[in-house]
């Protein structure tokens, strides 16, 4: 059983390695995710796991990589958000396919929480959807990151469950997947464009490596965070965008009261965020 004062300490200590808030409604939820780790290094406390997480110990090693894992929440799918997905396509068409038949540098998109990878490689089928269509090359890269090591590895993978798939149009899964015992591997013409490392949105000197994008997704993440990290993070976003750049966020997710630094753009069935 986890006493207040480990929920608070664990909790403020996850608040400030990842931006992740736990209410105090959710103590359960901390304590249940926690509890897996103190079984696997044999721990009888939160106490004890605190001090791990906190000075180290040799069955614990880079614990703190086991605690993103547990306490970031992995939901994500292919084509999540038709609006916001119809949307990219009209800001790639409008803005990199004017007719002009070469564009001279990559479009640079990052899938900022990237989960398991299926938000990023979305978008890379779509750029392929594009070029095909329009018989254009459009040179693009895709950085996916994420905090969790677990997810990125699955996304390097690149092997998804039905469940994963279930709003792709059939033609794209047999153009786009393998299919091997109820899986579906995704084939290397997506992959090959797709770049996937690790990155803590809390660490400001990460964003340096991630400068001059093109458009931002940064879906459903940022529900996890409390005000000040939001400002923060999106603060940062904003910096990684090119001047006219955009940025996307969740659908239930909004910029009230943290930036007025965006322009908004309505479109369809949502709304994207140019920097100014
Ligand atoms: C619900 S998933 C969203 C996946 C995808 N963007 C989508 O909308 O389908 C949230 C992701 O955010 C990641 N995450 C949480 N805190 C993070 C942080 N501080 N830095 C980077 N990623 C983080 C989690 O590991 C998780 O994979």
């Amino acid at each position: 059983m986890m006493t207040k004062e480990e929920f608070i300490t664990l909790r403020d200590f996850v608040y400030e390695k990842s931006g992740i808030f736990f209410a105090e409604n959710k103590a359960y939820l901390l304590e249940s995710r926690l509890t897996n780790r103190l079984d696997e290094l044999g721990l009888s406390s939160f106490e004890d796991y605190y001090y791990c997480l906190k000075y180290g110990s040799d069955k614990a090693k880079n614990e703190i990589a086991n605690l993103f894992d547990v306490v970031t929440t992995n939901e994500t799918s292919f084509f999540r958000n038709p609006p916001q997905l119809d949307a990219f396509k009209i800001l790639i068409q409008k803005n990199y396919l004017n007719g002009s038949s070469s564009i001279a540098a990559p479009i640079r998109i990052w899938s900022a929480a990237c989960s398991t990878g299926e938000e990023a490689y979305t978008l890379a089928i779509i750029m392929e959807e594009l070029m095909q269509t329009t018989k254009q090359n459009i040179p693009y890269t895709i950085y996916a990151t994420d905090i969790s090591q677990k997810v990125l590895e699955s996304a390097k993978r690149a092997v998804f469950s039905q469940y994963s798939i279930r709003n792709t149009d059939e033609s794209f899964k047999k153009k786009y997947f393998a299919e091997e015992n109820n899986m579906f591997k995704l084939k290397e013409n997506v992959k090959k464009n797709v770049k996937i490392d690790f990155m803590n949105l809390m660490d400001e000197n990460t964003y340096r490596s991630y400068k001059q994008m093109d458009i931002v997704f940064c879906r459903n993440v940022l529900i996890y965070f409390d005000d000040k990290v939001k400002k923060k993070v999106v603060e940062n976003l904003y910096e990684s965008l090119k001047p006219k750049g955009f940025l996307t966020i969740g659908h239930a997710e909004s910029l009230h009261n943290i930036s007025r630094a965006f322009k908004p753009f309505v479109f369809p069935g949502t709304i994207a965020y140019q920097k100014g």
